[in-house]
């Protein structure tokens, strides 16, 4: 990878934006539980069962770049969510994922469906030590990456063919930003994500292939209780903490019902996400 003034000056203004919203989170937010933070939803990121009946958008498009004999890396593999569909599309997949949570969610997975092609790797990108592969799988995972150059470096150089990264137009939290300014009365710092991630590809000279995934429904829970406990938890807030009892009283004046799409409730201001896969050769 050719990295010129442009490449550092959009990869520092990256930087700096996960640092200031991280900054900004730790000046509102209750004290951490103990617990791995991808406890709560780790489920949510667990793999298709064999019939892949929701499968996740981004695999058939990462399958039209695969050769059968290839080796994944998936960085920040979650449950296993692509790791494991992908597994069966190729010949091997190396999955590295730090949070135990979500590495317990993908083994039981692995044993439950007799995945014999998957290798767990517990590390963080950053740290992990891995051999080349030839495709490298990046999901919903760049938003924090920090510091983003050396992050993208290792990403790329990794890839003996193709690197594939999948980020939504908004960060993941986008829904909850005017709940979070509601609430504590400051402009809620986004994370960076899609038009960022142009800009840096952009500034590192890489030319790509775009795929736009489906939209997700975002900000829509399936009732009031389930709204309040999402909330408190992006929020940052431990149950009964002052700031989550201030939450609990604004909330009902946030939700509207969700109409005419479904049951359940929605923020007034949800918006979907809108989903995107960036592919390019490393070739
Ligand atoms: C939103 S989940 C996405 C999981 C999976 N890629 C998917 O799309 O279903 C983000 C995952 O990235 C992992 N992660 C966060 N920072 C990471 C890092 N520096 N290196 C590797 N994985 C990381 C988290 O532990 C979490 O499992």
């Amino acid at each position: 990878m050719q990295i010129k003034a442009a490449g550092i000056e959009s990869a520092r203004d990256w930087d700096d934006l996960v640092l200031r919203e991280h900054e900004q989170t730790e000046r509102f937010r209750d004290p951490p539980p103990d617990e791995d933070p991808w406890a709560v939803m780790a489920g949510n990121f667990a793999p298709p069962d064999r019939d892949e009946a929701d499968l996740d958008p981004a695999v058939p498009v990462v399958e039209t770049y695969l050769d059968k004999s290839d080796t994944v890396i998936d960085v920040g593999a979650g449950g296993g969510r692509l790791a494991i569909p992908l597994a069966r599309r190729c010949s091997r997949v190396i999955a590295v994922e730090p949070s135990p949570a979500m590495r317990a969610r993908m083994d039981s997975a692995i044993n439950h469906l007799g995945v014999g092609n998957v290798e767990v790797v517990p590390a963080t990108w950053q740290d992990a030590d891995i051999p080349v592969g030839d495709h490298v799988v990046c999901s919903h995972v760049m938003y924090a990456a920090r510091p983003i150059l050396s992050f993208m470096e290792k990403v790329h150089d990794h890839a003996r063919k193709r690197v594939t990264v999948m980020l939504r137009e908004r960060p993941p939290q986008g829904n909850f930003h005017e709940l979070f300014e509601r609430l504590f009365g400051e402009k809620r710092i986004a994370l960076p994500a899609m038009p960022e991630f142009r800009r840096l590809l952009k500034s590192l000279d890489i030319e790509y292939d775009l795929h736009r995934l489906e939209d997700r429904p975002h900000g829509v829970f399936r009732s009031a209780e389930a709204a309040l406990a999402r909330s408190t938890q992006r929020l940052f807030l431990n149950p009964g903490s002052p700031n989550a009892k201030r939450l609990a009283e604004l909330l009902p004046t946030c939700l509207v019902p969700n109409r005419p799409n479904g049951e359940g409730v929605r923020f007034k201001w949800a918006e979907p996400q809108r989903g995107w896969l960036v592919t390019w050769s490393t070739e």
